[in-house]
């Protein structure tokens, strides 16, 4: 599969693009975006949204085990990610201080913050069972979904 990430990311892109195409709906969309992240993406227990609340970031849609739902700004991989409006990777997240631990199967961790125009959001969070499961080509990937995902609720703002 790592021979072949890349293409993997841009054929995740081409799909993501036609399940967005014409649909204004937050949820659905954002719902459709985890499950398609969810099942195209080997080794993952977890994958969704949270969404910015004034300072607190709260779930969305996701798929994978029932999750914390209201996440402070700056707490967590999720709120680090959302304070620095940069993408956090986490290869093993028991090094991480202030993780937070929604299923202890979780041993890495890949969270692309959604910010348009200078302001975030959201984030998407992507959860592993295994050790470094996500490197450089998977942030840039995932920030290319991401980029998609915000890109197209700029057409449908509200
Ligand atoms: N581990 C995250 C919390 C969200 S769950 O992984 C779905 C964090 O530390 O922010």
């Amino acid at each position: 599969m790592t021979a072949n990430k890349p293409e993997l990311y841009r054929d995740l892109s081409r799909q993501l693009s036609a399940l967005l195409a014409g649909e204004r709906d937050l949820i659905a969309n954002a719902a459709n975006t985890a499950a398609l992240i969810y099942h195209g993406l080997p080794d993952l227990n977890w994958a969704g949204f949270y969404f910015r609340a004034d300072a607190e970031l709260v779930l969305g849609p996701f798929q994978g085990k029932p999750a914390c739902v209201r996440i402070p700004i700056g707490t967590g991989v999720c709120g680090t990610a959302a304070e620095r409006a940069a993408a956090v990777l986490v290869a093993d997240v028991h090094d991480f201080p202030g993780h937070i631990a929604c299923d202890p199967n979780s041993r890495s961790e890949l969270v692309v913050p959604l910010v348009n125009a200078g302001r975030v959001s959201g984030v998407l969070d992507l959860d592993s069972p295994l050790l470094g499961r996500f490197d450089e080509i998977d942030r840039e990937g995932c920030e290319q979904l991401v980029a998609l995902f915000v890109e197209h609720r700029r057409q449908f703002p509200g």
